[in-house]
């Protein structure tokens, strides 16, 4: 059995106790917060035996095996690091860094102390996106021409409460590492990008500043408008991002909704939906050669995606071989998005070759 601690208890922590409900591999061994009213609460909800009163503590407790780090993103660096030198393995809440040279001092951090690791991307689980990267492999819209995201945020009655604390830290660029739509929820969208398609060579991003509530001076960075090519072929991605507050997206958890379709040279492929819905479509769809396949039956609940990602990691854990993003990924993911950050404040295109970055 995997001891598992939680270091962080928000809000995403949530769909992170999923993944261990049914588990028979691993457990929510114990959790820290600072808030530690916060975490005995969830740690009576989720029958963990421990709440640390400091993260040295639990990180000094022998029976923990793995730390899930679900913190804001300015401290998923040190966490990580210290998470490394205490000899647990590590998962950590995308995206890893706020900066390149975080990310290679995380990498640095696991490496010398042999433990596992992986960034949590769960958008790569998604069983409608892995259906498509299989129906991409097998040929069957020929070779790859075009990724196309349309990113919605809407209202949903029925969507998280997200309290008020979990969004001032997005506001602030030390914490949040600034861009609060592209560079913290659209990290899932490069990450999948990169993921169906390739490596990207290079970006140019066009972003507006929108006032999320009238008078708070609190603004988020859209409507965007991002363009790539990708390394390998001919291959071209585009995403554009549009805050509509009238529009009613059915979701449970955030009131945003996306759009995939990735044209080949012979077919297309439709994923209609990923953390809501909008339209009563089938969850994937594929055109080809005359005739429309509808994949009415495919799962296409979001929570399963983070299911899915506890499961991987503890199957490398428990069984050995790696998880499906390597460090390495999820450093390519890390750059796509610093990339478009920079693009949209200079307005030039960026490319993404490690000595042109930054340029
Ligand atoms: N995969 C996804 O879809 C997804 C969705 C939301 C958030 N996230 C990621 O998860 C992370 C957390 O986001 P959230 O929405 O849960 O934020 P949140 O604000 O709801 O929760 C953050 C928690 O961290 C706690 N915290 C602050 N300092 C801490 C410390 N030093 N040690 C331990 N805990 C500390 C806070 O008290 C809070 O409870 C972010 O990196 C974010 O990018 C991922």
């Amino acid at each position: 059995m995997i001891n598992v601690l939680f270091a962080g208890c928000g809000r995403i922590s949530d769909l992170h106790a999923r993944g261990y409900r049914d588990n028979k591999r691993a457990r929510i061994y114990g959790l820290y917060d600072p808030d530690q009213e916060k975490a005995e609460k969830k740690a009576a909800l989720w029958g963990a035996e421990k709440v640390f009163s400091s993260y040295f503590e639990a990180l000094s407790d022998p029976a923990i095996d793995l730390v899930e780090i679900l913190t804001p993103h300015n401290l998923h660096c040190t966490m990580a690091g210290e998470a490394a030198r205490a000899g647990k393995h590590i998962s950590l809440q995308k995206p890893m860094a706020l900066t390149m040279e975080e990310a290679d001092q995380i990498i640095e951090a696991v490496g010398k102390a042999g433990v596992n690791f992986r960034v949590y991307e769960n958008f790569v689980y998604y069983p409608p996106y892995v259906k498509a990267l299989e129906l991409i492999k097998s040929g069957a819209i020929g070779e790859p021409l075009s990724f196309n995201l349309r990113v919605r945020c809407g209202y949903s009655p029925g969507a998280w409460d997200i309290p008020l604390e979990a969004w001032q830290w997005r506001f602030n660029p030390e914490s949040g590492g600034g861009c609060p739509i592209m560079f913290d929820h659209n990290y899932h969208n490069f990450s999948l990008a990169i993921y169906l398609l390739g490596k990207v060579e290079k970006v140019v991003a066009w972003t507006e500043e929108t006032e999320i509530i009238e008078g708070s001076g609190m603004t988020v960075d859209v409507p965007a408008s991002v363009m790539w090519k990708y390394e390998q072929g001919k291959a071209i991605g585009m995403m554009d991002v549009v805050m509509a507050p009238e529009l009613l997206i059915d979701s449970c958890h955030y009131a945003d909704e996306s759009r995939l379709e990735i044209t080949g040279s012979s077919g297309i492929i439709f994923v209609n939906r990923c953390t809501g819905r909008l339209q009563n479509r089938p969850p994937l769809e594929i055109y080809s050669r005359g005739i429309t396949t509808a994949y009415e039956n495919i799962d296409c609940s979001w929570e399963s995606s983070f299911v899915l990602a506890t499961e991987d990691f503890i199957d490398a854990l428990t069984e050995g071989g790696k998880p499906r993003l390597s460090a390495l990924d999820a450093k390519n993911a890390l750059q796509l998005s610093l990339a478009v950050k920079q693009s949209a404040a200079s307005g030039v295109t960026v490319f993404l070759s490690a000595d042109k970055l930054g340029e």
